[in-house]
């Protein structure tokens, strides 16, 4: 399991993504959900209408899906996409058969990088997400996804996409370099990072498009034990590979805090909603 897997998709793992579902599932906005709604009502998709087609990128083991298909009524087609076929194949097995009126989800699984996603490929698509990926991405990958989508006319939702700011209580004085350590090690190799919620936005205003961001922290109490030990051993991993000046006590430190319940995180991440213009209600 590798928590700095959260930024290396070649070390993702089906254990990780396991440990961290509670958590993202409590953590990603409900308001989107109302617009997006509205949004495929009025483009013919959704109850009493045709199937609303959704496409998931970097689908992992389909944590997107699991939180999202029942929170949609509907008959709802489901295209999950990754290039792993371990994660891709666990992810079209644990995908829901019913949504939340009890109408059907079929889902197919695409084994394929998502640098080759185009227009044509979204065609049929109603909305395109991605939860926990945009990060990942670089400015190119951004842009070409944005493109494909807004030619296609899909609705964009990507959950979870992290800030760049960490809050701990009790808090410690090296909790800044650690922070700006690891934000520099989410950018490697020109991947967005923590910038990538305020390139995105750009990127799909420039197309025209109304876009609306929710925050979606991560709140690690006690009870997220586990998943708070693994977070914090992959932060600080992460940021010693950036050279950040960490006492050597430090994670013993924070791993004893968490021990004796009395450590929080607040791990922001934000949730965005780009929706193309042209529909009724939307400026
Ligand atoms: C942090 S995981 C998130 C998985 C899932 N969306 C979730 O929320 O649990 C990122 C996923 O993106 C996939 N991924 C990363 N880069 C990709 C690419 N270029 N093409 C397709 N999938 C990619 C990884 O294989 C991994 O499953």
């Amino acid at each position: 399991m590798s928590p700095t897997s959260d930024q290396a998709p070649e070390a993702f793992t089906a254990e990780w993504l396991a440990l961290r579902e509670e958590a993202d599932g409590q953590a990603r906005a409900t308001a989107p959900l109302d617009p997006l709604r509205t949004h495929l009502a009025q483009r013919g998709a959704g109850p009493g209408r045709r199937p609303i087609r959704i496409t998931d990128l970097g689908c992992g083991t389909g944590s997107q899906g699991r939180w999202l298909a029942p929170r949609l009524a509907g008959p709802q087609t489901w295209m999950l996409h990754d290039l792993d076929p371990h994660l891709l194949n666990l992810a079209g097995a644990r995908m829901p058969r019913v949504c939340a009126d009890g109408s059907t989800v079929q889902t197919r699984m695409c084994l394929r990088d998502l640098n080759q996603v185009t227009a044509a490929d979204l065609a049929h698509t109603d909305l395109v997400t991605g939860s926990a990926l945009l990060d990942l991405l670089t400015r190119d990958q951004v842009l070409s996804i944005a493109r494909a989508a807004d030619e296609a006319g899909c609705a964009v939702l990507f959950t979870l996409t992290v800030t760049g700011r960490v809050d701990l209580y009790p808090a410690h004085p090296a909790d800044a370099s650690i922070t700006d350590a690891f934000n520099d090690h989410q950018r490697r190799a020109g991947r967005l990072g923590p910038d990538a919620t305020a390139f995105t936005t750009r990127t799909f205003r420039s197309l025209g498009r109304r876009v609306l961001t929710y925050p979606s922290p991560w709140r690690l109490l006690p009870e997220h034990r586990d998943l708070t030990l693994a977070w914090l051993r992959g932060r600080l991993r992460a940021a010693g590979e950036q050279h950040a000046q960490i006492p050597a006590d430090h994670l013993r430190h924070r791993m004893d805090q968490c021990e004796r319940h009395e450590l929080v995180a607040l791990v922001h991440h934000t949730d965005l909603l780009a929706l193309p213009n042209g529909y009724p209600g939307h400026p």
